[in-house]
């Protein structure tokens, strides 16, 4: 979400004729757009902060500005404890950007813009990407979940989702420039809503579009995950079999106080319904563990609901409380060293279901998506499966942006590699 917004700002900004600094010294202003989705985030953004503040002392002209979330949510804080910082602007606030500083000039204290919009969705603005493989689109914006851990509603506001054609132009736009896949973005990406069309007839629009090869979206919230939608994924060849479900926790209790609107029953079974409909689907998810009041046995059935699903791969983190969330004014919190060691058996746990699942594709055939170079050598492509799996293969004369089938031959930690099927069939 980030990269897509910081992407809008430089589209807001080269519109308004200032261009890119390619050396932060050589720079007249400066912004850190920032997440404030927990204490981690923000603490890289302070960090930065502090880097900051000490190219300012050489260069007093230079204009920093603090953009996005944690400008929403600490406003006060950054005024208080961060005189260098010049503007701060919350996310439905880039426009302003250029006015405020042209104003600069003439003003010498903080410029603060952090009111939220209900219809915000920068629905003319095409964000200036950098050259590469996957396009962001941003469809909505925004969250009216409310999950009782989550500041989200609070930086971002309330659900607001952009026009469908607005949206086929950005596609299109993307393609023309060279991009093979896009992905849908927002906060709750299956709430897309926009004149009587839902999230699915949305999708529908965007595979049509002349020239896509891959779509992918990000991320969706388990409960309006329908049927139709997944009917609609099986039916479209360029939609990825590939589903983000986030299931945050496997207790009922704390499912409950998470305020997550599903059962673990229902997940369970929804888990089947997607791979029964899309088989061979890459499932990830996203887990916390140490949500206030989360007794042992509670978490035990987070691990039991991971054996059940068994998730291709999980983004997990320990709970961290987020003042003005609900949650933060529960009393029972989890301490540090039993949160830290919950963290490391769902990870030690993924890492095991990651690689069973990764080995059932050695010997098929993939078509992998080509995207950058591997970690690991220069002589290697690193590329996607449509399932979100990351392959490595040897470059032989292969592009990035090339579609290529492969098959796999090794699965080793949570990578796979494979071999150009045309080679392994002539050999
Ligand atoms: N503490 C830990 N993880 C959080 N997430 C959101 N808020 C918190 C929090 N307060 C995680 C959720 C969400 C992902 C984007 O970040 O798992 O799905
Ligand atoms: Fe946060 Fe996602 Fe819940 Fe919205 S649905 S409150 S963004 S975790």
């Amino acid at each position: 979400m980030n990269v897509a917004d910081s992407e809008l700002v430089e589209s807001i900004l080269l519109d308004e004729g200032f261009k890119k600094a390619l050396d932060i010294n050589l720079a007249d202003a400066i912004f850190v757009n920032t997440c404030a989705i927990r204490e981690q985030a923000e603490q890289k953004v302070h960090s930065q902060l502090g880097r900051y503040d000490l190219i300012k002392q050489k260069n007093p002209d230079i204009i920093i500005g603090v953009l996005g979330c944690m400008a929403q949510n600490l406003k006060e804080d950054l005024l208080d404890n961060r005189p260098f910082v010049d503007i701060i602007l919350g996310p439905d606030s880039y426009r302003k950007l250029p006015e405020l500083l042209n104003r600069k000039n003439k003003d010498s204290k903080s410029l603060v813009d952090t009111k939220l919009s209900r219809y915000e969705v920068y629905e003319d603005l095409f964000p200036n990407r950098k050259n590469g493989v996957n396009a962001w689109v941003s469809i909505m914006r925004g969250c009216d979940k409310f999950c009782t851990f989550c500041i989200v509603p609070f930086t971002r506001g309330r659900e607001r989702s952009r026009s469908v054609k607005s949206i086929l132009d950005e596609a299109n736009q993307a393609v023309q420039n060279g991009y093979s896949e896009i992905t849908l973005l927002g906060q709750n990406v299956n709430s897309y809503k926009f004149e009587g069309l839902k999230f699915l007839n949305l999708l529908e629009e965007v595979a049509q579009v002349p020239g896509l090869k891959r779509i992918r979206y990000t991320s969706p919230h388990p409960k309006d995950i329908t049927e139709d939608l997944l009917l609609v994924m099986a039916k479209h060849d360029n939609i990825c079999n590939y589903v983000h479900l986030p299931v945050q926790a496997g207790n009922n209790r704390i499912l409950k106080r998470m305020n997550r609107t599903y059962t673990r029953e229902h997940f369970i079974e929804l888990s089947k319904m997607i791979r029964e409909i899309l088989p061979n689907v890459g499932i990830s998810t996203d887990i916390i563990v140490g949500f206030p009041g989360e007794t042992n046995s509670e978490f035990e059935e987070t691990l039991d609901l991971m054996e059940k699903v068994k998730f291709d791969s999980a983004f997990n983190f320990k709970y961290s409380s987020r003042p003005g969330t609900k949650a933060s004014e529960y009393d029972d919190k989890i301490v540090e060293e039993e949160k830290k060691n919950r963290l490391q058996r769902v990870i030690n746990l993924q890492n095991q279901h990651t690689l069973e699942r990764n080995r059932l594709l050695i010997d098929s055939k993939q078509h992998i998506l080509i995207e950058k170079e591997s970690k690991l050598s220069s002589d290697y492509w690193a590329g996607r499966t449509d399932s979100n799996k990351w392959v490595i293969i040897n470059k032989d004369n292969l592009k990035i942006n090339d579609v290529v089938p492969v098959k796999i031959i090794a699965a080793r930690g949570v990578t796979l590699h494979g071999q150009l099927f045309k080679k392994v069939e002539a050999a």
